[in-house]
């Protein structure tokens, strides 16, 4: 490995790493012109776009123990307060010690380490990684292939094709996208749910969560189309595109003290606050925690990271991040994690709990929260780094080397040729790429056989109707072929089977049973 080339091959990852910054506001409620009738369009299938929690929760319900002035106050509420924290782009080791930095020692209130959400595009991407952090838990999503704005569908296709192909992730776990530089149009969204996504997360939520008429939207269906970027993007609002069952989870911007026209949204420690010319931490971590309790105080519309990791990489070559950036990052972490009811989510989690919310104090329990550890014991290429060892493939292709346990393929995946057949010529056996009935770590590319047979581990066939020739993609085969057999099994998700490991976390709060609702303890002013 020479160290110096492969600095000059990911810098453009870097640059590529500049996207998503927004201005101004992307909607008002005239250019929505939505409506949404809320009898009509009910949960688990439907949700209108609006401000308040889905499901009736209440977020605020004040309880007073003691009847008289400058008592304790204790603000309850049966709402979560959800932190979404995704990252997009390349996956690399540089990244992944980079969101590693900030999530790892972090645990959840009911004692798992926060997943997160990858939105991976493939240029540069270090396939075998991905598989990695799958396996440990954490949501993959579609970033197009080589990182386009306005995407055309075969960016959107290949990215899942390569992804099942090379990285080993079921199909049926990929089920969110966000558009490269947050640009996307009706078309894309038309795509996305032909092509059996759940969710885009594209779109802005651009107007203070205190502004009368916010944009801060909790998770919605696209029954009656699109209510947020209406003033930005093509093709969307007054009731388009309708695509029923569709979510659109938007990307809820920061602001700082000089409010609407303070607006801030992708990594916002990049930024400079409050009109400023330089980058002031102090300032950038005041003004997320005054975001964060905007929402908090509110309607608890959740609270994003949205952050492309690289540039908050420590082990990078030849690039130095800022120390105070990165403890600034977990000074505001460690201070939303000690509020009560904070959960740090992926935004599959998220769109989860939407689907189903059940109140706060039975979040403990509420399955797409919990976590396990897969045991697998095997020396198999399976996405459990020690059980890989001397079974990867190292495919050196100019652009970015990478590694796999799928088999090198012969030319680099590309939108029109995403599952290249396998490199065979030097004798080499090829590798079985992960099939529609069995799940990541118990698949084993060698031998091309699930070690797990049970349902616990097996996934039900959700072939999607997209790619070259209409393809029902199953995954499955050798590389070449987009096609193979449909197979059926149950699925249970791979990471909603086991009671939690760990005990339950301790945090500042009270948990106050017969009212079902979590309380903070303030003692404030009344
Ligand atoms: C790619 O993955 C391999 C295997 O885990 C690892 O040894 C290597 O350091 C990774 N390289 C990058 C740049 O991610
Ligand atoms: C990366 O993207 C550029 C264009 O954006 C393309 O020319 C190049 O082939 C891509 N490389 C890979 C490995 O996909
Ligand atoms: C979106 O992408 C298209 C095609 O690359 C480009 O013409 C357009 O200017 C982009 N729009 C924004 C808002 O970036
Ligand atoms: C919202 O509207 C009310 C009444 O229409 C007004 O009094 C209030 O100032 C408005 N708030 C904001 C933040 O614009
Ligand atoms: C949205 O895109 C779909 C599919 O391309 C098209 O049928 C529809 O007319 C478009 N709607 C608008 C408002 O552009
Ligand atoms: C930021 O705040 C810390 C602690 O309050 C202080 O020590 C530091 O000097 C401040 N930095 C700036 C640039 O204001
Ligand atoms: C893996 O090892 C653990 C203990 O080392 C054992 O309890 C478990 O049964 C083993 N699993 C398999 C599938 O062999
Ligand atoms: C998965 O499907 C294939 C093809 O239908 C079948 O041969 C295999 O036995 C199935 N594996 C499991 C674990 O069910
Ligand atoms: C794809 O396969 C699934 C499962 O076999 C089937 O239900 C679905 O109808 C197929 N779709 C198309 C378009 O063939
Ligand atoms: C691709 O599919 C065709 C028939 O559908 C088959 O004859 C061929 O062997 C397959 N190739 C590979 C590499 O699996
Ligand atoms: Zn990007």
């Amino acid at each position: 490995m020479r160290p110096f080339a492969l600095l000059v091959l990911l810098l453009p990852a870097l640059s590529l790493a500049q996207d998503g910054s927004v201005s101004g506001a992307t909607s008002s409620a005239a250019a929505a012109g939505y409506s949404c009738d809320p009898t009509v369009c009910k949960l688990p299938a439907c949700n209108c776009a609006s401000t308040s929690p889905p499901g009736g929760l209440s977020p605020v319900i004040i309880i007073f123990p003691l009847r008289r002035p400058n008592s304790l106050l204790f603000p309850c509420s049966e709402v979560p307060m959800f932190i979404v924290y995704t990252a997009d782009d390349a996956v690399q080791s540089y990244t992944l010690d980079s969101v590693n930095q900030f999530l790892a020692h972090r645990k959840n209130p009911n004692g798992c380490q926060p997943k997160m959400s990858y939105y991976v595009s493939l240029n540069y991407t270090n396939y075998t990684l991905v598989t990695d952090w799958y396996v440990a838990g954490n949501e993959i999503a579609d970033h197009t292939m080589t990182h386009v704005g306005l995407p055309p569908n075969n960016e959107i296709d290949g990215n899942l094709i390569a992804l099942n192909a090379l990285a080993g992730i079921p199909l049926s776990a990929i089920s969110g996208f966000r558009a490269p530089y947050l640009n996307f149009s009706n078309e894309t969204l038309t795509h996305l749910a032909a092509a059996g996504f759940t969710y885009d997360t594209s779109a802005t939520a651009s107007i203070p969560v205190t502004a009368n008429y916010t944009d801060a939207f909790w998770p919605y269906t696209l029954d009656y189309g699109l209510a947020n970027n209406c003033l930005t993007n093509i093709g969307v609002c007054h009731g388009q595109p309708k695509l029923p069952g569709f979510w659109e989870v938007p990307m809820y911007a920061l602001f700082d003290s000089r409010g609407q026209s303070g607006i801030h949204l992708m990594d916002p420690w990049l930024d400079s606050a409050n009109g400023g010319t330089t980058v002031d931490d102090n300032a950038t971590l005041a003004y997320m925690q005054s975001t964060f309790m905007a929402h908090y105080n509110g309607n608890r519309q959740p609270f994003g990271l949205y952050t492309h990791p690289i540039h908050t990489a420590t082990t990078y070559p030849g690039v130095q991040v800022p120390l105070s950036t990165i403890n600034m990052i977990n000074a505001f972490l460690d201070w939303a994690q000690v509020q009560a009811g904070v959960w740090i989510v992926s935004t599959e989690q998220l769109l989860s709990w939407v689907q189903n919310p059940v109140p706060l104090s039975q979040l403990n329990s509420f399955e797409p929260l919990k976590c396990s550890t897969p045991q697998v014991n095997a020396s198999i290429c399976d996405g459990i780094p020690a059980n890989e060892h001397g079974l990867l493939d190292l495919c050196a292709f100019s652009d970015f080397p990478f590694f796999t346990c799928y088999g090198c393929p012969v030319t680099e995946p590309t939108p029109d040729n995403p599952n290249p057949v396998q490199v065979t010529s030097n004798g080499q056996q090829p590798r079985e790429r992960l099939p529609a009935n069995c799940s990541t770590p118990w698949w084993d590319p060698i031998a091309g056989k699930c070690l797990c047979t049970g349902s616990s581990c097996q996934f039900q066939d959700n072939s999607r109707p997209i790619g070259p020739n209409g393809a029902n993609l199953t995954g499955g085969g050798f590389g070449g072929n987009v096609s193979s057999p449909s197979a059926s099994a149950t699925f249970v998700p791979f990471n909603g089977n086991a009671a939690p490991i760990f005990p339950i976390g301790t945090w500042p709060a009270i948990m106050l049973g017969v009212f079902g609702v979590v309380c903070g303890l303030y003692t404030v002013q009344v």
